[in-house]
């Protein structure tokens, strides 16, 4: 597939509901087509719609080739993945493959006993070495789950236990065994056989574990302050991991037409390792999503313990994945998707004065980089984090389990509440806001999550029609990436590196020059940028105040500008 286009995530179950019972449908989707067509997105992915408990609403799965019925039937989905290709788009699905729902099948199966035939497609261990199953500290490596607890569950039954790296209620494959790796290249080969046109893969650099010839685990170093270690150099880019995407390459992919996407979701990648993934010649995936940038303002206590964002920190993550990527490989570009909180809220402001400036600055800034850019429900119409107020109002597991644990181990609940509400999963989650009407328009019924309240100003009805919205500035982003083959493919260069206030850069393709000259902060600043731009054509800007530039180098608070010259013209 052209990988220079735009992709935009929907997460169904927020999207749109069409049968109002308060969770989003394949039919939501189906009924808001027009709405992606007129931003001019080329790639949709879906989070997953599979038959699930929706434990991690979705991201844990009982059936992989079924649609859970509270989006819809194997028939609606065929109706829409039709609808999507007749619009000239393409539909990406959700690869969940190193967890299974424990509900799965395979999973029950292999629980029935230790003599299943399916026992060893999980990872199932014996207590600790000298300690009684079910003993504190008796699991059989230290690693906590990324879902507070330990990444270990006791089968009573059998006295083993089971890895989970995720919920309980999520259990590892393991991919060490062929069985497994054939099961899933069937189920792959089965949707593409349907027509889809590949797959965003989840958590994908976690499934190979670092697993000694007698089965062994390691423990994880210990981390202060928790009974529980950190596993991950023990399942983080793990040494199969280029061994097993090669095999799915080759398996799944390689006997197809080139039109296919695979995208890597890598937490913990780094450049170089990303380098590898995503080099063409050891076909593995076609680009991979990094955390580098969105973990900056995580604190010492991890992603609830937040700190402020410091721009040049950004400036020299993103510039090292440019530059890193630059000769060989590709790089995803997202502020957003479902497990990020709002990025407007979030590095930009949300307050009425700023929010449009904010969400269109933060917007260029993302979409002028070289790389794939991904726009995430409702990012494209500046939403903004929620007003939770209590415990209650919160759904996703991650942030309940955290606050659980957190309190009952002494930490003060309304400190705990501060930082869900600050990077708390369930920003990304309320429901897309499509009117100012009840609900905004989302559904009919009683939503599953609190629609934000500030629908009322922030909606897509609203958005499209005032040609300065954000939803417009996004629009215009991805058209000038469809006429300018500098935006997607142009090389990059960093300006003023150090500037607390400016991002600036430029992108060159043969004979075409881009200048990105960004203000992100909401002052007036002035920033010494190269000069020779003076007569450049403005290509996008988003304050349509600003009519006469004002002195050189003067930028408005969240100013954006983006000009172009071709080098006859300097
Ligand atoms: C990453 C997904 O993006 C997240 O939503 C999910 O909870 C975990 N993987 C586990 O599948």
């Amino acid at each position: 597939m052209d990988i220079t286009g735009a992709v935009y995530q929907i997460y169904p179950r927020s999207f749109a509901d069409s049968n109002g019972d308060g969770i989003g449908d394949l039919g939501g989707i189906l009924a808001h087509l027009d709405h992606l067509q007129a931003l001019g997105v080329d790639v949709l992915w879906l989070s997953p719609i599979y038959c699930s408990p929706q434990d991690d609403n979705g991201y844990d799965i009982s059936d992989y080739q079924d649609i859970d019925p509270a989006f819809g039937t194997l028939e609606q989905f065929d109706e829409l993945l039709a609808a999507v290709h007749g619009r000239g788009m393409k539909l990406v699905m959700d690869l969940v493959v190193n967890h299974t729902s424990d509900e799965h099948p395979w999973f029950v199966e292999s629980r029935s006993s230790p003599d299943s035939p399916k026992r060893d497609w999980y990872w199932w261990r014996r207590p600790r070495p000298g300690m009684a199953a079910g003993a504190a500290g008796a699991e059989p490596t230290n690693w906590a789950s990324a879902f507070s607890g330990p990444a270990w569950e006791l089968d009573e039954a059998s006295g083993e236990y089971y890895l989970h790296l995720f919920s309980p209620k999520q259990p590892d494959l393991n991919w060490e065994n062929p069985q497994v790796r054939q099961a899933v290249y069937a189920m792959m080969g089965w949707w593409l056989d349907r027509g889809v046109d590949g797959f965003r893969m989840d958590v994908i650099n976690m499934i190979s574990k670092d697993v000694g010839p007698d089965g062994h685990l390691h423990d994880g170093r210990p981390v202060e302050g928790s009974p529980y270690g950190d596993g991950s150099a023990s399942y983080i880019c793990g040494p199969r991991i280029h061994e097993f995407l090669q095999e799915m390459h080759q398996e799944v992919f390689a006997h197809r037409d080139g039109q296919l996407l695979t995208v890597g979701e890598m937490p913990g990648v780094t450049v170089e390792e990303a380098v590898l993934f995503t080099d063409p010649a050891r076909a593995e995936v076609d680009m991979v999503f990094q955390f580098e940038h969105v973990d900056l303002d995580h604190g010492p206590g991890g992603k609830f313990d937040p700190r402020p964002l410091r721009l040049t920190d950004v400036k020299a993550s993103l510039g090292r994945w440019q530059e890193g990527l630059e000769e060989v490989g590709w790089n995803s570009l997202y502020w957003n998707n479902h497990d990020q909180p709002r990025v407007v809220s979030r590095f930009g402001d949300d307050s009425p004065a700023h929010r449009v400036a904010s969400a269109t600055c933060l917007a260029t800034l993302l979409h002028l980089h070289r790389g794939t850019p991904y726009v995430y429900q409702g990012e494209e119409l500046g939403m903004t984090n929620a007003p939770f107020d209590s415990i209650q109002d919160f759904r996703d597991i991650e942030s309940v389990n955290h606050y659980r644990h957190a309190v009952a181990a002494g930490a003060d609940a309304e400190t705990v509440l501060a930082g869900l509400r600050w990077t708390g999963r369930d920003n990304a989650r309320t429901p897309v806001q499509w009117t100012s009407g009840p609900n905004a328009g989302f559904t009919t019924g009683t939503p599953w999550i609190a629609v934000n309240p500030n629908h009322d100003v922030v909606n897509a009805e609203a958005a499209r029609a005032d040609p300065d919205s954000v939803f417009h500035h996004y629009r215009r982003l991805i058209e000038l990436r469809h006429t300018e083959p500098v935006v997607a493919l142009g090389d990059f260069t960093m300006l003023v590196p150090h500037h607390e206030q400016v991002y600036a850069f430029t992108r060159r393709l043969g004979d075409v020059e881009l200048l990105v000259v960004c203000n992100v902060s909401g002052d007036d600043v002035r920033a010494d940028l190269p000069g020779g731009w003076a007569d450049a054509e403005l290509l996008i800007g988003n304050r349509p105040d600003v009519v006469v530039p004002g002195e050189e180098g003067l930028l408005r608070p969240w100013e954006a500008r983006v000009h172009r010259r071709t080098c006859g013209n300097q």
